[in-house]
C-alpha cells in the first residue's frame, strides 16, 4: 500500500437534523428510564431527521461543507461514495440522487451498504480508486436516516438510534500521511442478528410484512455486543499490524459510537486514555454509517488531530461487517 501515492482526507463536513430526542421524551413512548439509557448504553439525546428530510438531504448538507472546506468545487468531483443502509429508494442510489443536487455532474456514484461499517468500506475503496489512479479524488459520505426503520414501540432497539451524516474528501496528500492501512471483514452467519427483513426480494412489502412489523429493525443486542467487543479488538490489532504500528503509537481513536461499553472495553483493551478517544454518541446516539464520520468530524473540528497524528478508526455492524483504518492526519 505504502509504495502506492499517499491518499487522504482533504476536507470534512457533518449535518445532524435539528430536532433532538431526549431520553425523557421517550419515556414518555416506551416503558423505559434515562438511568436505564444512559447506564447501558451511554446515550442521553438523538437527533431526529424533520418528515420531510431524507438520507440524501443529510447527506447533502454534509457534503457542502467538506467540499467547502476542502476548497472544491462540486463540478470537480470525480468519485462519489454514499455509505448507507436507509436509502431516499431502493433506486436510484442516494450518490446519484446526491450527485445530482451538488451538480456533479461528471463524479461516478454508487451506495454501499454495510452498516455501521459501511464509512469504512468507503474508504477502503474510493483510496483503492486514488491509488492506483483511477480517480483524483471522492467525495466520501456516512449518512442514515435511521429513524424511519424504527419502531417506537419496540424498547429494545428505539432508544439506541439517531439520525446523521458525516462528509470526507479524499485526495493525494504528501508523502508520510494518509491512510496507512485497512482491515475489512463480515461474517454473514451472524446476518439474522441485525436485520431489516422485509421490502427486498426474499419477501416483498404486502400487508402481512407490515403487521409482522418486518420494515423495522431487528436487533439481538446481546449477541451483537459480544460481536462488537470479539472484533473491535481483532480489528485494531490487525490494522495495526498491517500499518507497522502498535497500540501505544495511535493518537487519537475513533469508534463507532453504538454503546460507551463496548467503546470502554476496546479502550482497555488498547490501553488508551480518554483523551485520546473519540465519544459523541451522548449526544447522537448510534447513527450508523454517520457514526464514525461524525465523530471524526467533529474532532477535527475541535482540533484534536495535528498533522502527523495517527488516527485509528473502527466499526461494526450488521452483515455483521467490520472495518478498521490507520490514518496519519
Ligand atoms: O451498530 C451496531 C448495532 N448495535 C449494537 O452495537 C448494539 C449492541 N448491543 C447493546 O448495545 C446492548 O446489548 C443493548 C444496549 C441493546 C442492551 O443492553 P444489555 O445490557 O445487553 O441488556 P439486555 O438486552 O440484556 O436487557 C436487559 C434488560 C431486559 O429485561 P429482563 O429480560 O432482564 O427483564 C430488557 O427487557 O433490560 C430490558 N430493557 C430495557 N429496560 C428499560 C431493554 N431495553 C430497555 C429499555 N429500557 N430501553
Amino acid at each position: 500500500m505504502n509504495s502506492l501515492r499517499p491518499i487522504g482526507i482533504i476536507g470534512t463536513g457533518k449535518y445532524v437534523p435539528e430536532r433532538i430526542l431526549t431520553n425523557s421524551d421517550l419515556e414518555q413512548m416506551v416503558e423505559t428510564n434515562d438511568e436505564w439509557i444512559v447506564s447501558r448504553t451511554g446515550i442521553r439525546e438523538r437527533h431526529i431527521a424533520a418528515e420531510h428530510e431524507a438520507t440524501s438531504d443529510l447527506a447533502y448538507e454534509a457534503a457542502l461543507k467538506a467540499l467547502a472546506s476542502a476548497g472544491m468545487k462540486a463540478e470537480d468531483l470525480e468519485l462519489i461514495i454514499v455509505a448507507t443502509i436507509t436509502p431516499d429508494t431502493a433506486f436510484p442510489s442516494t450518490a446519484c440522487i446526491l450527485q445530482d443536487k451538488l451538480g456533479a455532474k461528471g463524479a461516478a456514484a454508487f451506495d454501499l451498504s454495510a452498516a455501521c461499517s459501511g464509512f469504512v468500506y468507503s474508504l477502503a475503496t474510493a483510496t483503492s480508486f486514488l491509488q492506483t489512479g483511477m480517480y483524483n479524488n471522492a467525495l466520501i459520505i456516512g449518512a442514515d436516516t435511521l429513524s424511519r426503520i424504527t419502531d417506537y414501540t419496540d424498547r429494545n432497539t428505539c432508544v439506541l438510534f439517531g439520525d446523521g451524516a458525516g462528509a470526507v474528501v479524499l485526495g493525494e496528500v504528501p508523502q508520510g500521511r494518509g491512510f496507512k492501512s485497512f482491515d475489512l471483514g463480515a461474517e454473514g452467519a451472524g446476518g439474522s442478528l441485525l436485520k431489516l427483513e422485509a421490502g427486498g426480494s426474499r419477501l416483498p412489502a404486502s400487508p402481512q410484512t407490515l403487521e409482522d412489523k418486518k420494515h423495522f429493525i431487528y436487533m439481538n443486542g446481546r449477541e451483537v455486543f459480544k460481536f462488537a467487543v470479539r472484533v473491535m479488538g481483532t480489528a485494531t490489532e490487525r490494522v495495526l499490524e498491517k500499518a507497522g504500528l502498535d497500540k501505544t503509537d495511535i493518537d487519537l481513536f475513533v469508534p463507532h459510537q453504538a454503546n460507551i461499553r463496548i467503546i470502554q472495553s476496546a479502550m482497555q483493551r488498547l490501553e488508551l486514555s480518554e483523551e485520546k478517544c473519540v465519544i459523541n454518541v451522548d449526544r447522537y446516539a448510534n447513527t450508523s454509517a454517520a457514526s464514525i464520520p461524525l465523530a471524526l468530524v467533529e474532532a477535527a473540528e475541535e482540533g484534536r488531530m495535528k498533522e502527523g497524528d495517527t488516527v485509528l478508526m473502527v466499526g461494526f455492524g450488521g452483515g455483521l461487517t467490520w472495518g478498521a483504518s490507520v490514518l496519519v492526519w
